[in-house]
């Protein structure tokens, strides 16, 4: 009995998951939006790590073993984000947790992960702090601080516009920190910022705001937030009869971001992480295989989620033992892979070095405008 005990005490305090679970399948786990107002960012990173895992049961799993996902919904909720990351943890025992793709619902699930040494990697949160949150907390995208820059650049060099309006989701911890970067980045190539305001996710009227932006006359206007609310920005902007040109970020990626805007949103720019009009064939591959299983095409968050669970696997082949703390080691020494959203090798911080694209909002279409280094 005394033996007994002893042995549960120290699965608990180990969290050995062979004391738990049925050792024939490797659990990984997953947290995203897949209902609420960034429902598609969920639903597109989920499609995406399917196809990965399918794609590796079908050649055998790892080591032998088939994969299994178990995936969360925590409705866009950083509170719920965190509460389903320590059930993944403590009660399905999975060995590494995908996600998320907002910065605010990572940074609040960050440090439960660090905190338990469970590998999280996150496929698309541009924050830089969210792994900051620890050794354990990694990321295949970019960061804002390039980001910024990318679009600071296009539209002082590329555009040639210099007065901008800068329109911000003050509750959206990835929105400020962009809008920051993005407004320093401009001024040090000389534009000026004629008004920087704000609204919070959830708004739907942002009269008063696109009132005072058009009293300035500004050539162009940032807007650094997600689909749903930037859809109906760029409808009552032009309602209004505002008539700069529309710039974002990779929040804007959404195959409902014109739903909103009724087409208002068409001719406006955002910065990406990857083309749908790549030439690569490693990338129309993708398309091919994710159009055929879900009847659409993938945006760039499941295009991510499909790069995570890629950097994912090959690091649990490559681990000594099936443990969180070797994949985490091998994660860490992920060099040079070729995904399909680029070559992602994860540097000292567990960020990504990657390029970023540029795009053109052109209907449903997204046509190719730029590829930029970093
Ligand atoms: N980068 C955004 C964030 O950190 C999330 C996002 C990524 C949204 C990719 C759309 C596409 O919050």
């Amino acid at each position: 009995m005394r033996f007994l005990i002893s042995i549960l005490l120290l699965c608990g305090l180990f969290g050995l998951n062979a004391c738990t679970e049925k050792s024939d399948e490797l659990a990984i786990g997953e947290f995203g939006s897949l209902t609420g107002n960034e429902a598609t960012f969920g639903q597109s990173t989920n499609k995406g790590i399917r196809l990965a895992l399918e794609e590796a049961n079908l050649a055998g799993g790892i080591k032998g073993k088939k994969l299994k996902l178990i995936t969360y919904d925590n409705q866009g909720k950083p509170d719920e984000a965190a509460s389903v990351v320590k059930r993944l943890i403590t009660q399905d025992k999975v060995l590494a947790i995908i996600g998320e793709v907002a910065s605010s619902r990572s940074l609040a699930a960050a440090p439960i992960a660090q905190q338990y040494k469970v590998p999280m990697i996150s496929p698309s949160s541009t924050s830089p702090k969210v792994t900051a949150a620890g050794n354990y907390i990694f990321r295949v995208c970019f960061i804002d601080p390039f980001q910024g820059k990318v679009m600071a650049k296009f539209m002082t060099e590329n555009l040639k516009l210099k007065k901008v309006a800068i329109l911000r989701d003050v509750k959206n911890e990835y929105s400020v920190g962009l809008a920051d970067v993005f407004a320093k980045e401009a001024v040090a190539k000389g534009a000026e910022v004629l008004a920087d305001l704000s609204y919070q996710a959830g708004d739907i009227d942002f009269k008063a705001q696109l009132t005072q932006i058009k009293s300035k006359n500004p050539e162009a206007i940032f807007i650094p937030g997600y689909y749903t609310e930037v859809g109906l920005i760029t409808y009552q902007a032009r309602q209004l009869g505002i008539k700069g040109v529309f710039l974002g970020g990779d929040g804007w990626d959404s195959n409902d971001l014109e739903r909103n805007s009724k087409k208002a949103v068409n001719g406006s720019y955002y910065s990406n992480h990857y083309s749908t009009e790549s030439t690569d064939p490693k990338v129309q591959e993708f398309i091919q295989k994710y159009k055929a299983k879900f009847s659409e095409v993938p945006d760039a968050m499941a295009a991510l989620g499909y790069d995570s669970a890629k950097i994912l696997f090959a690091a649990m082949e490559r681990a000594s033992e099936m443990k969180p703390e070797q994949i985490r080691n091998e994660l860490a020494k992920t060099q040079d892979f070729s995904g399909v959203t680029g070559n992602i090798t994860i540097d000292a911080d567990r960020n990504a070095i990657k390029s970023a694209v540029i795009v053109q909002v052109e209907g449903d279409a997204r046509k190719f405008i730029a590829n930029i280094a970093p």
